[in-house]
């Protein structure tokens, strides 16, 4: 069987790891890489294989690029995917796929007519540990679950974070798409932010969120970048579901190394988020036609919880109810 023709559109941070994770894939190739900065294009394709596009029109017209994985920042996302779909690609989106719903609207009617994949990379629920988290769940092994705990400690210096700006919209995005994939939509929930290491950039570098859900469970989603936790059980980046009758846990602390080369490159269950997304997206959405775990409605979900918590830490509001129409 030949080997689906990949080319990234965006060759910054986050290309790192899409790069490792077509490398894994045997059933994958790197055709090339546009950006407008052409040093970063020529570098991810000198490391991972292929060569610089001169312009997304060049990279779309290449026979041999069947998929895109669109890496660009979260403003360019739909633009991008949208002329991708329209040229036959199927399309793999980073995170925060589109910044408001009417967007979403538009991707979903846009590979609807193309008939192509158009799949969020909403690559930590593809961990393999929090697949047996969700199969647990669902089996009822657990019991009734009570709590669910999804923490992110990772400091950033502010120059990193300026590429992101305020962790609620860029990160716990994360959070939100994990929610629905383990439990489902919470109903109603409760947000506040603060900002406690940033000195040039006006957002928050702090959020956490409280939701509840359907029969009571209560969902804490957390996220710092003003901290890592330095202790003897760090909580890096922890999932932690408890049930009447069990409980389950995952941590990006399983595995670590040195690697100096950019954020949270060293540690392994990071990079396997990576390897399985695109795997999933290869050999199951664009070979086997398998919807992807999280779907581009779930995107949208993912993006109402985070607009009820802008409203909710707006507002000093107590409960804001999540807005599904
Ligand atoms: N899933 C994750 O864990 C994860 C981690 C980091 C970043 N991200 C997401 O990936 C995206 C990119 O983040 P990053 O860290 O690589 O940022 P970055 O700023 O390092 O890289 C973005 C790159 O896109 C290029 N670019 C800008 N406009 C473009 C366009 N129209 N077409 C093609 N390229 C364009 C820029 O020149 C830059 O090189 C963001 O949406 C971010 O939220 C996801």
């Amino acid at each position: 069987m030949s080997r689906v023709g990949v080319a990234f559109i965006g060759a910054g941070i986050v290309a790192e790891m899409h790069g490792r994770g077509v490398s894994a894939n045997p059933g994958a190739r790197l055709i090339g890489a546009y950006d407008p900065d052409r040093a970063r294009s020529l570098a991810v394709t000198a490391k991972f294989g292929g060569r610089p596009f001169e312009s997304l029109e060049e990279l779309l017209a290449d026979p041999r690029v069947d998929a895109v994985h669109v890496l660009s920042p979260a403003r360019d996302h739909c633009a991008s995917a949208l002329a991708a779909l329209d040229a036959g690609k199927h399309v793999l989106v980073e995170k925060p796929v589109a910044e408001t719903a009417g967007e979403l609207v538009l991707l979903k009617e846009a590979a609807r007519k193309a008939g192509r994949v158009c799949m969020p990379a909403h690559n930590y629920i593809y961990a393999p540990s929090l697949r047996r988290a969700r199969r647990l769940v669902e089996s009822g092994k657990l019991g009734p679950v009570a709590s669910l705990w999804i923490l992110y400690n990772i400091f950033h210096p502010e120059e990193i974070a300026a590429v992101y700006g305020g962790v609620l919209r860029e990160v716990c995005i994360h959070h939100a798409y994990s929610l629905l994939y383990l439990l489902g939509r919470p109903l109603r929930l409760m947000a506040i932010t603060s900002r406690v290491h940033y000195r040039e950039l006006a957002c928050e570098d702090q959020a956490m969120i409280v939701c509840e859900m359907p029969g009571g469970a209560i969902a804490n989603l957390w996220c710092s970048f003003a901290a890592g936790d330095p202790t003897a059980d760090p909580w890096a980046v922890v999932y932690k579901i408890l049930g009447v009758k069990g409980g389950v846990s995952y941590s990006w602390n399983e595995a670590q190394f040195e690697d100096g080369g950019g954020p949270a490159w060293g540690l392994p269950c990071y990079e396997e988020g990576f390897i399985c997304e695109i795997r999933h997206f290869v050999e199951r959405s664009i070979r086997s036609g398998e919807p992807p775990l999280s779907t581009l409605d779930d995107a949208a979900d993912a993006l109402r919880i985070l607009e009820a918590a802008e409203r909710c830490a707006s507002r000093g509001q107590a409960l804001e109810p999540v807005l599904y129409t």
